[in-house]
């Protein structure tokens, strides 16, 4: 590629064209500064429901809201412009009718500049998806452990051992059907992961599915130990955010409780120096 040759943003094409090549690099983001940070990384960036627990403190995602996510959506769009963005659908948003499910889509996709969805569901959400895709809508899917279904499943457990294996892939093979361009793989055991990363012809993305899979993805917030509120086994900290910030934190009001920020360097004398140097701010 040449110096001048632009950009060109990552498609939901690219990613199904990448099934059994080079795993999947995944990440959420909530803000453009987040999007700017994980962009150059990443070959697909999500804007993920998950928002609702690690920016909004909610008890879990059902409360997330289409303003939100929109809200988010516009955020991440201004950082990104490489990899591929993907916005959830909130919980409420498409499960009642394939004709709801394109009118919140829709939604999401032009008032956020998005060029896909993602939501939860295999078998029973196949007409749905068909009829995303059939519309011009692109939809990466979400099965095993769905956490918008965390009542109906009775919590965040593993899903797709034994017996719920055959379900499992029944919703796998709904999805791709249907015309899902991949499939999110939550909390299913490694085995399966594998057998379904082998049948299905669309990437599978791993969140706690195993190495199998054809990418993984992880909540930014998690993986840099900014939400602590628990950590899920699946979850690798590749750094410890949280507690960096919370030291600063504690220095900040040490130094305003002794007087010693701010400094002279950060004050502005009441005369203009006579040589003063306009860099870095005004004097
Ligand atoms: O909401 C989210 O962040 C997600 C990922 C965990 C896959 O759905």
């Amino acid at each position: 590629m040449s110096a001048s040759t632009p950009v060109r943003p990552t498609l939901p094409v690219d990613i199904l064209a990448r099934k059994g090549s080079a795993p999947l690099v995944c990440l959420t983001a909530y803000t453009t500064p987040v999007a700017r940070l994980v962009d150059p990384h990443c070959d697909v960036v999500l804007v993920g429901d998950s928002l609702g627990m690690v920016l909004h403190g909610l008890p879990s995602t059902l409360g997330v809201t289409m303003e939100m996510m929109i809200m988010h959506g516009q955020a991440v769009m201004r950082g990104i412009t490489k990899a591929m963005p993907v916005i959830d659908m909130p919980f409420g948003s498409y499960e009642e009718s394939p004709s709801q499910a394109f009118r919140n889509a829709s939604r999401l996709m032009a008032e956020t500049g998005a060029p896909s969805v993602k939501l939860e569901g295999g078998v029973h959400m196949q007409e749905t998806i068909a009829f995303l895709t059939a519309r011009g809508v692109p939809v990466m899917a979400h099965i095993g452990l769905t956490p918008q279904s965390v009542n109906t499943l009775g919590g965040y457990k593993v899903v797709g051992r034994a017996d719920e294996a055959a379900r499992v892939m029944a919703d796998a093979e709904a999805v791709q059907a249907a015309g899902a361009f991949s499939v999110v793989l939550e909390k299913t055991p490694d085995g399966l992961s594998r057998r379904i990363t082998q049948t299905l012809t669309i990437p599978t993305i791993g969140i706690g599915a195993g190495v199998g899979c054809d990418g993984q993805i992880l909540v930014i917030d998690d993986m840099l130990g900014l939400f602590t509120d628990f950590r899920p086994k699946f979850v690798k900290r590749y750094a410890n955010l949280g507690e960096t910030a919370s030291d600063a934190i504690a220095d900040y009001a040490a130094e305003v409780r002794t007087r010693a920020f701010p400094g002279p360097e950060h004050t502005f004398a009441d005369e203009v120096p006579a040589k003063a140097s306009t860099k870095g701010g005004k004097q």
